[in-house]
């Protein structure tokens, strides 16, 4: 997965930029004070980061500014080395930039073909049925249900065609807002374990929200940690999980760093007397 320049059709290969994803000092919100604030982080290619954070740290809301769906107040969004910034969503999509949000994903009136057959929209149809094709590669199950209506598609099932219908494009950089909310545990690990890998195995950036912080870590490069809509820790994934003080509080949940020996006190910022 490459990523398309403003000039070229969607999803056809152009030289990457020096960074997938860049997002520098970014301020956003909803008209009223900023909900996030000198927000920074980035994105390597064929890299997973991971954006986690208590319930209403930002996360969304710093999702969306970066894909067009809320204006950026200040700051700047690269993607491939193009700023983006205050661009239109469909614009930053059709330059490489795949976003699933939380909710509202699918149509589920429409079948499985339907859905991934309108992520492809801005494709020739014979480019349509080869993204069509290589789609169902990467989510098989989805193949014998192709002509299903998504309303009678599971949670899971249902996620597999939100993403699938955004890789049609081919994107260099997939933003995933907690896909995993609602899943069965299986499809969860699945996610972590199988399918976010394999993304970042194909050259894609990843940057991936999740309150399942722990496994998402697991399955990450690098942890950003947003707490009142700032950005708490920046560190590689291994390191944050390696980090009991982080604990319950900013990861959330009960598969959080607490494993880890965490008394959950992640207030407590103090080292201890020499
Ligand atoms: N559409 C909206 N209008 C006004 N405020 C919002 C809207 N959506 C979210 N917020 C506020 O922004 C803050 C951050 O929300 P959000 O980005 O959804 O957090 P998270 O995704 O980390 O749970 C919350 O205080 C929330 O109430
Ligand atoms: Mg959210």
């Amino acid at each position: 997965m490459k990523f398309a320049s403003e000039q070229m059709p969607a999803g056809t290969a152009a030289a990457p930029g020096p960074d997938c994803l860049q997002v520098r000092d970014l301020t956003a919100g909803y008209g009223g004070p900023p909900v996030i604030s000198g927000i920074s982080l980035g994105i390597e290619k064929g890299q997973v980061a991971v954006v986690a954070g208590p319930n209403g740290a930002g996360k969304s809301t710093l999702v969306k500014s970066i894909v067009g769906h809320l204006p950026c107040v200040s700051g700047s969004v690269t993607a491939g080395g193009v700023d983006i910034t205050n661009h239109p969503a469909e614009k930053i999509a059709r330059g490489g930039v795949g976003y699933v949000p939380q909710n509202d994903d699918v149509f589920t009136t429409l079948t499985v073909l339907e859905n991934l057959e309108i992520g492809g929209y801005l494709l020739r149809k014979r480019e349509v049925a080869r993204r069509i094709d290589e789609v169902l590669e990467v989510f098989p199950d989805l193949a014998r249900m192709r002509t299903r209506p998504v309303s009678r598609l599971s949670g899971g099932e249902r996620k597999m065609v939100a993403i699938g219908r955004v890789l049609m494009l081919r994107p260099a950089v997939l933003i995933l807002d907690e896909p995993t909310a609602g899943l069965a545990v299986q499809l969860t690990t699945e996610l972590f374990e199988r399918y976010i890998p394999a993304l970042a195995g194909n050259g894609a950036g990843v940057l991936l929200v999740e309150q399942k912080a722990t496994e998402a870590l697991q399955a990450a490069d690098w942890g950003y940690i947003l707490v009142s809509g700032q950005v708490h820790v920046s560190e590689p994934a291994s390191t944050i999980l390696s980090r009991p003080d982080l604990g319950e509080v900013f990861l959330g949940g009960s598969t959080s760093l607490a494993d880890h020996g965490s008394d959950g006190d992640a207030d407590d910022d103090e080292e201890p007397p020499p």
